[in-house]
């Protein structure tokens, strides 16, 4: 027989076969061991002259061998179209999706990163400084000499330690040891974690964040501190928003003040929330004294005059977030976390 034609002819069956048993008679018809075409071919070879034979012996040994790969190739394009349907038909595309969970930041790290987005917008830099403080940075230098009846305004965790170690109570400690560091002037914040030996209740907790403000300059007035704080509570709370400033007691600023800004609720009506008094208490502050700019070494001759503040993160959180408890920071309860 024609080797060319029989390629021919099994190329085309190859093309019109569709299934797997289609494609096993097409193997049985040209290599089929008792009636394969091809495999008559190569039997009949012994008969043909022997000038021929080692030609026609090449020829149709190469095109059983591609035969043999074609089918094969064949064959596991069948098996993939198969797979496929049958995963096609399980497949109801109709179903409704599942939405992949995916991670957020924390509500408390989210009002960290509002509060220096605005802070730095005014050109104020950021400071850090330790959690576990010595006496003299949490203290003394903040015009606390041992034994000043003011200390008792803090409840402090101390370590058993030589050198009178402590869980920072505040983070003023903070604007201690930038001022060692650095000469005025400067404007800085400072955000971190403090702890208090506190019974908790809805408001207090053992660990909460705050963050410290200090800008020192020539002519630094409270005219400058009120401008600074009230343009940073519009832009935290919305532009309604009004803050009053009450005398207050911290030894490390003289004068002092607390600042309570218009109950966010109901916008200095009364309410609830307010206690009816239209106002909100939230953070302190004051005019750096005399005796913190002394402790960190430099020349009051110099006039160095500015302000410091410190406010507290999960109580600024609350109203705008509509939070009662502060616990509920920290509970690690999934509901809570999943709304903000
Ligand atoms: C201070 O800690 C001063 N260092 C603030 C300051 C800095 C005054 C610079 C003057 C100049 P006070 O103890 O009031 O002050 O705390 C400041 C704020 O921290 C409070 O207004 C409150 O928002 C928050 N805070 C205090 N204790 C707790 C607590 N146990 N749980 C949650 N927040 C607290």
């Amino acid at each position: 027989m024609d080797i060319n034609k029989l390629k021919k002819q099994a190329i085309a069956d190859l093309e019109n076969v569709a299934s797997e048993s289609a494609l096993e008679q097409m193997r049985l018809k040209y290599l089929g061991r008792k009636q394969g075409k091809l495999t008559a071919v190569l039997r009949g070879l012994k008969n043909i002259k022997s000038t021929e034979k080692a030609k026609v012996g090449k020829q149709t040994n190469i095109f059983k061998n591609k035969l043999l790969e074609l089918i094969q190739q064949k064959k596991n394009k069948l098996a993939n179209a198969q797979d496929h349907s049958s995963f096609t038909s399980s497949l109801d595309i109709t179903a409704p999706g599942k939405k992949q969970e995916q991670g957020h930041l924390h509500i408390i790290t989210q009002v960290l990163q509002d509060i220096q987005n605005i802070f730095s917008s005014m050109g104020f830099s950021i400071a850090q400084g330790p959690d576990i403080e010595d006496d003299f940075h949490n203290f003394t230098a903040l015009n606390l000499p041992e034994d000043h009846p003011a200390r008792s305004m803090w409840d402090t965790f101390y370590i058993k330690s030589k050198n009178k170690l402590l869980l920072r109570c505040h983070t003023s400690p903070v604007q201690i040891r930038h001022m060692e560091n650095n000469q005025p002037p400067l404007r800085i914040i400072a955000p971190g974690r403090c702890f208090r030996y506190e019974s908790i209740d809805a408001t207090h907790d053992i660990q909460f964040y705050q963050v410290e403000g200090l800008m020192i300059d020539k002519n630094i007035s409270i005219s400058n501190f009120k401008g600074i704080i009230s343009e940073f509570f519009k832009r935290f709370y919305g532009k309604e928003t009004k803050i009053r400033l009450r005398p207050s007691y911290f030894p490390f600023v003289e004068p002092g003040f607390e600042i309570d800004i218009s109950c966010i609720f109901c916008h200095g009506k009364g309410c609830k929330v307010c206690k009816k008094t239209g106002f909100m208490e939230i953070m302190g502050a004051g005019m750096v004294h005399p005796n913190v700019f002394r402790a960190v070494g430099y020349n009051v001759k110099d006039n160095w005059q500015g302000f410091a503040f410190g406010m507290g993160v999960e109580r600024l959180a609350m109203p705008k977030y509509k939070i009662n408890d502060i616990r509920l920071f920290y509970e690690n309860d999934i509901r809570f976390l999943r709304q903000f």
